[in-house]
């Protein structure tokens, strides 16, 4: 049968249903090519895999993108998983959010806890809480994935402390968290493999230097956040030596491992974000054009892939720390600065002199206002006791002005027999 076809095709031509074979040809050859670049841009797949069943893991992040998909791939493999999320754990599409995933992946052990990245006070209020116990809490990962990205044109802006938001979120508040969380992470037995995931972003190549402030005129959202990055992959690094340094009462070598880590271009929503300018002209335009982001960015899927090599890939912890992976492989850094060791150390000085005078200041401000609100309640009970008196004394002074009425009203009544004496 097939032989009849073949040999009816050759000497007849092709039946006159079938399309011109030069136009087939064309299209299969498009279609081809959008196969190959759309597998192209989608990136490297971690194959990597590890029993997570009992391991706690820590994620900022881990309700949106790259974040959201890395949390739901934890899970799925049993991890216990904590989400440091900037609303409060009882939001109502957070509380859905874990709902779904905890449905979606058979894992009931997907927690939420309030870390606002843009107040080191949320920062040390968790991270103290999670230190303040004894034991140590087991702490297997920690993948800090948040971060925050202003729209081209939009403008420089500071958190209620006082520091520049993409510095804040991106970079200082990461710092603190781990220098608080350093005891917990240090005091985790040998056996146990720790790791400390940092994202980054190929960003950083085009980053100003780090040994120059980025002052206010200077400030873009494309610097600021690409400076944020290089900061965060040259501690990642001093973090490393930091722990590396850290003389265990067992004398065995450091457990703990830091990977610096670029998803890669990923369709998320702080990508759309991005793109769309945060407008609603923008976010039509997406629309529009959605075609060219799914052909040329990752899905959040693909963009965890080289979070998740980090986390699964066995191998790893047996390398040095600091290294950054990127399509699922070691590679080097594009930036020198992020070894000048010189830089790091001016870099963590000041971030610490940064932390500690905010801190101070709020301290001082939260005290403040503490005082003010005490002021204003005593002021506000003194007012009630007053008013409660006066009301008393009004009542006092009713009840004296009625009596006195009463015994007036009584005196003009003629007494009962007084007449018959007149007479
Ligand atoms: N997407 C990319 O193309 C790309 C490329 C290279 C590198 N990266 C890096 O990969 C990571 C994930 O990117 P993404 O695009 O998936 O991020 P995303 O969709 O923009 O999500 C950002 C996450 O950060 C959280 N967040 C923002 N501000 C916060 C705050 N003040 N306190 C606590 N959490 C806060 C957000 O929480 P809410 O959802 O509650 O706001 C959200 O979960 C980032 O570090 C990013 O720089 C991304």
């Amino acid at each position: 049968m097939p032989l009849a076809v073949l040999a009816e095709f050759i000497i007849n031509g092709p039946p006159p249903w079938m399309p011109d074979p030069w136009l087939l040809l064309k299209a299969g050859t498009g279609l081809g090519a959008l196969a190959v670049t759309k597998r192209y841009m989608s990136g490297a797949a971690s194959t990597a895999e590890r029993v997570m069943h009992g391991r706690v893991v820590l994620i900022t992040g881990g309700t949106s993108g790259i974040g959201a998909a890395t949390t739901y791939e934890m899970a799925r493999r049993g991890a216990q998983v904590v989400l440091l999320t900037h609303v409060a754990a009882s939001d109502p599409f957070l509380v859905e959010f874990i709902e779904d995933m905890r449905e979606r992946t058979g894992n009931h052990l997907i927690y939420a806890e309030h870390v606002d990245l843009t107040s080191l006070h949320s920062v040390r209020q968790f991270a103290t809480r999670w230190i303040d116990n004894a034991p140590p809490r087991r702490l297997d990962m920690i993948i800090l994935c948040a971060a925050t990205l202003t729209p081209p044109d939009g403008s420089r802006t500071e958190t209620a402390e006082g520091v520049e938001t993409t510095w804040m979120v991106n970079y200082l508040a990461n710092v603190h968290l781990l220098a608080i969380l350093s005891p917990a992470i240090r005091a985790q037995p040998f056996d146990r493999d720790v790791r400390i995931i940092l994202t980054t972003c190929s960003a950083y190549i085009g980053s100003p230097p780090l040994d120059a402030v980025l002052d206010k005129k200077d400030w873009s959202p494309g610097r600021a956040y690409a400076r944020s990055k290089l900061a965060l992959m040259s501690f990642g690094r001093a973090y490393q030596k930091h722990l590396d340094a850290y003389k265990r009462p067992d004398d065995l070598p450091m457990n703990a491992r830091v990977f610096l880590v670029d998803p890669g271009l990923s369709r998320t929503p702080g990508t759309r974000r991005w793109l769309s300018r945060g407008s609603l002209w923008g976010l039509l335009l997406y629309v529009l054009l959605y075609a060219f982001s799914w052909l040329f960015l990752k899905s959040p899927e693909m963009g965890a892939q080289s979070i998740l090599f980090a986390v699964f890939q066995e191998s790893l912890i047996r390398l040095p720390g600091g290294r950054l992976i990127k399509e699922c492989m070691v590679v080097d850094c594009a930036r020198k600065d992020v070894d000048d060791e010189a830089i790091a150390k001016k870099l963590w000085e000041s971030s610490d002199k940064l932390i500690e005078r905010v801190e101070k200041d709020e301290a001082v401000r939260r005290a403040r206002a503490k005082k003010e609100l005490e002021k204003m309640e005593d002021e506000a009970k003194t007012a009630e006791k007053v008013d409660e008196i006066e009301s008393l004394l009004d009542t006092i002074k009713k009840g004296k002005a009625n009596e006195a009425k009463k015994s007036a009203a009584s005196s003009k009544k003629p007494k009962p027999g007084g007449g018959k004496a007149a007479r």
